[in-house]
C-alpha cells in the first residue's frame, strides 16, 4: 500500500489508485463532474483540482495516481479559487433557462454550483450554440452541453459505437457525430446510454409526454397503457423508495390514476413472446437436425437499439435475427385487433402507450413495419423517468397509492416475464418452456434459473444436454443446446463477428442492447447507488420467484388468446400481427 497525506490525515491507498479514489475511500470528498466510475478515461472539467506539494500545478484527482508520501490539499485557498473560476467559465456559455429545464432539480451542474457556493456569474455570454437536435428518441440540446465528454465514455467506450465525439475547434466545438450532423443521420443505434451519464439536460430522450397527455384528455379516445417488466423496479426511486424496491401494484394504480381506460402489462406479451420465439427456436433448430437448411443461431430481437446496431453495422446477419416484435408491439398490435374487436372500438379510436426503460423503443414505434390495417401498433411511448414526471404532473401522491392489478385480458403475466427486464431473463425463459415442449418435464434446475446465464458478465454461456426427449422430438436425443447472452453492443460485436468467422458455438444468442439488460436502459431513472444493477436484478428476479406460475406456456390468458384468436404459435395469423423484418442500412448515414 502507498501512503500519503490528504487534508493533514495520513492514509494509504492501493498503488494504481487515484487520489480521487484514495480520497474518497477515506471519507474525504473532492468535487467532480465528468468523472465516471470504472470507465473514466480522460478529465476533461478539471473541477476535481488538487494541490499537490511539490507539483508546479495543481493536479486533477480523477487521474492523478497517488504517489508514496504525496501530500494533497484537496480544499486550499487556490483550489477553491480555481473550482469557481472554472465552474463559472463553464456557466459562461450555458443556457440559463433552468426552470423549464428536464434535469431542473436533478442536474449535476446545479448541484455542483451549490457545492462550489458560486453566488453571480462574472463571465455571462449568454450561450453561443442554440441548436435543437430531435431525433425519433434522443433530443440533444447543445445550449447546455458543457463539454464533459461522458456521452463520448458512454457512447465509444462502453457501447463501442463512437458516434458521439468532439467536433470542430475553439468556440465551434462541439460535442457531436462526424462533421457535426444531426443524430439521426449518424448510425446511432438510440440506445440512450447518453442520455443516463449527461449530468445537464443536453442530452435527453424526445419528448412524448405532451401527446399522451392529449391522448387522455380526448374522450373520443380509448387510451391503453403497458409498462416493461423493467420499469417496475425502477419507478419507485423517482418517489424516494430505495434502489431496488418493486411497485408494481402501486405502478398500475398511477396509470390508472392518470385518466388511462385500459392498464395491461407488457409481461403479458413476453409471455406471448416466449410461445413464439420459442417456437421459431425449435423449427430452426428442427430442420437443422434433420438436415434443412435453417439459419442458426438464432439471435432475439425484442431490444431495438440492438436492432439499429445490427441493421446498420451486420447487416449480412439480419436472417439470424428472430422475426418476432418486440413484448410490447406485441401486446399493441393485440390490443388494436383481438381486444378492439372484443369491446367493439374500432382500432383507430385506440391509442396504445408504452411505458418503457428504452429510448430506442420511441424510434421503434415510428418504424414503418410496426403497422397493421393501417394504424401503427404503439402510438406513443415514455420512458420510466417520463412516466414518473407524469404522475408527478398530475398530482398523484404515488406513495399513498394503494396496489392495484392489471386489467384483463392483457394484463396477467408469469414470472418467467418478470426477468425480460435483466441480461439472461429472455433465455431463461425460453428454456424454461421450449425444455417442456421437448421432454415434457419441468427444468431440473434448482428454482427453475439457468445459473451460468444469470448475472451481469458481459458475454455468459451455458450448454444444456436433451434427454429422454418426446417421441415427437426424438431428434433432439442427446443433443447439446448451446446458448449464450450479452448485454450491451460491445458484447455483440464480439459475438456477431463470431457468427460472421465461422467460429460461433451457439444456437441460441440472447442480446440486449444496453448493458446489464433493460435494469439500466437509457430511459431509466439516474441513479447515484454504486449497486443499482444488481439491486434492481434482484428485484426482478424476486417478482419472479414470488409468482406461482412462472413458465410463460404456463399463463392462462396466453392459452386462451392462441385458443380464441391467433390459432397456434408461429401461425398465419401470428405472422401477420406479432413478427416482423428488418432492413439493411449499412448504407444510410454513412
Ligand atoms: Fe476530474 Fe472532471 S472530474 S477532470
Amino acid at each position: 500500500m502507498i501512503q500519503l497525506t490528504i487534508n493533514n490525515k495520513k492514509i494509504s491507498a492501493a498503488p494504481g489508485s487515484t487520489i480521487l479514489e484514495a480520497a474518497k475511500q477515506n471519507g474525504i470528498i473532492i468535487p467532480s463532474l465528468c468523472y465516471m466510475e470504472g470507465v473514466h478515461k480522460f478529465g476533461s472539467c478539471r473541477i476535481c483540482s488538487v494541490e499537490v506539494e511539490g507539483a508546479r500545478t495543481l493536479q486533477i484527482a480523477c487521474m492523478a495516481e497517488v504517489r508514496e508520501g504525496m501530500v494533497v490539499h484537496t480544499n486550499s485557498k487556490k483550489v477553491q479559487k480555481t473550482r469557481k473560476v472554472l465552474y463559472e467559465l463553464m456557466l459562461s456559455d450555458h443556457s440559463k433557462n433552468c426552470l423549464s429545464c428536464v434535469r431542473n432539480q436533478s442536474c449535476e451542474l446545479q448541484k455542483l454550483g451549490d457545492i462550489l457556493g458560486v453566488g453571480e456569474n462574472r463571465f455571462d455570454t449568454g450561450s453561443a450554440r442554440e441548436q435543437l437536435d430531435i431525433s425519433p428518441s434522443i433530443t440533444r440540446d447543445l445550449s447546455k452541453c458543457i463539454f464533459c465528454r461522458r456521452c463520448v465514455t458512454a457512447c465509444k467506450g462502453i457501447q463501442g459505437i463512437g458516434i458521439l465525439d468532439a467536433q470542430n475547434r475553439g468556440f465551434d466545438s462541439v460535442i457531436a457525430p462526424a462533421m457535426d450532423r444531426p443524430i439521426n443521420s449518424a448510425k446511432c443505434a438510440f440506445c440512450g446510454q447518453c442520455t443516463v451519464v449527461c449530468p445537464v439536460g443536453a442530452l435527453k430522450e424526445t419528448d412524448h409526454i405532451e401527446r399522451v397527455w392529449e391522448a387522455i384528455n380526448n374522450p373520443e379516445i380509448r387510451v391503453v397503457m403497458q409498462p416493461a417488466p423493467a420499469v417496475r423496479v425502477a419507478l419507485g426511486e423517482m418517489f424516494g423508495y430505495p434502489v431496488g424496491t418493486s411497485v408494481t401494484g402501486q405502478m398500475a394504480a398511477a396509470m390508472r390514476a392518470l385518466g388511462v381506460d385500459d392498464v395491461f402489462d407488457t409481461n403479458w406479451a413476453a409471455d406471448l413472446t416466449i410461445m413464439e420465439e420459442g417456437t421459431e427456436f425449435l423449427h430452426r433448430a428442427i430442420d437443422a437436425l434433420s438436415g434443412k437448411k435453417a439459419v442458426l443461431p438464432l439471435v432475439s430481437s425484442c431490444s431495438p437499439g440492438w436492432i439499429k446496431y445490427i441493421e446498420s453495422y451486420f447487416p449480412q446477419l439480419i436472417p439470424n435475427l428472430s422475426s418476432c416484435k418486440s413484448p410490447h408491439m406485441m401486446l399493441g398490435a393485440l390490443a388494436k385487433s383481438y381486444y378492439a374487436e372484443s369491446i367493439d372500438v374500432a382500432p383507430e379510436k385506440m391509442y396504445t402507450v408504452s411505458i418503457m426503460p428504452c429510448t430506442a423503443k420511441k424510434f421503434e414505434a415510428g418504424r414503418e413495419e410496426m403497422v397493421n390495417n393501417g394504424v401503427p401498433n404503439v402510438d406513443a411511448v415514455l420512458t420510466t423517468r417520463e412516466l414518473g414526471q407524469m404522475i408527478k404532473q398530475a398530482g398523484i401522491d404515488f406513495r399513498s397509492l394503494k396496489e392495484e392489478q392489471f386489467d384483463d385480458p392483457l394484463g396477467q403475466s408469469t414470472g418467467a416475464a418478470d426477468i425480460f427486464g435483466v441480461t439472461g431473463g429472455v433465455m431463461e425463459a425460453a428454456i424454461r418452456t421450449v425444455y417442456v415442449i421437448i421432454t415434457g418435464r419441468e427444468l431440473p434446475f434448482e428454482g427453475l434459473h439457468v445459473a451460468p446465464i444469470v448475472g451481469l458478465d458481459q458475454i455468459k454461456e451455458a450448454t444444456l444436454k436433451l434427454e429422454n426427449v418426446l417421441p415427437d422430438y426424438k431428434m433432439f436425443e442427446g443433443f447439446e443446446v448451446k446458448v449464450a447472452v450479452t448485454s450491451g453492443l460491445a458484447g455483440a460485436k464480439i459475438l456477431m463477428d463470431q457468427i460472421m468467422a465461422g467460429t460461433s458455438p451457439y444456437h441460441f444468442i440472447e442480446v440486449m442492447g444496453c448493458p446489464s439488460g433493460c435494469i439500466c436502459g437509457g430511459g431509466q431513472p439516474r441513479s447515484e447507488d454504486p449497486d443499482v444493477r444488481t439491486k434492481r436484478l434482484k428485484a426482478l428476479y424476486s417478482e419472479d420467484e414470488s409468482k406461482v406460475l412462472r413458465q410463460s406456456h404456463l399463463n392462462p390468458s396466453i392459452a386462451a388468446v392462441y385458443k380464441d384468436f391467433l390459432g397456434k404459435p408461429c401461425g398465419h395469423k401470428s405472422h401477420e400481427l406479432l413478427h416482423t423484418h428488418y432492413v439493411d442500412r449499412s448504407s444510410e448515414n454513412e
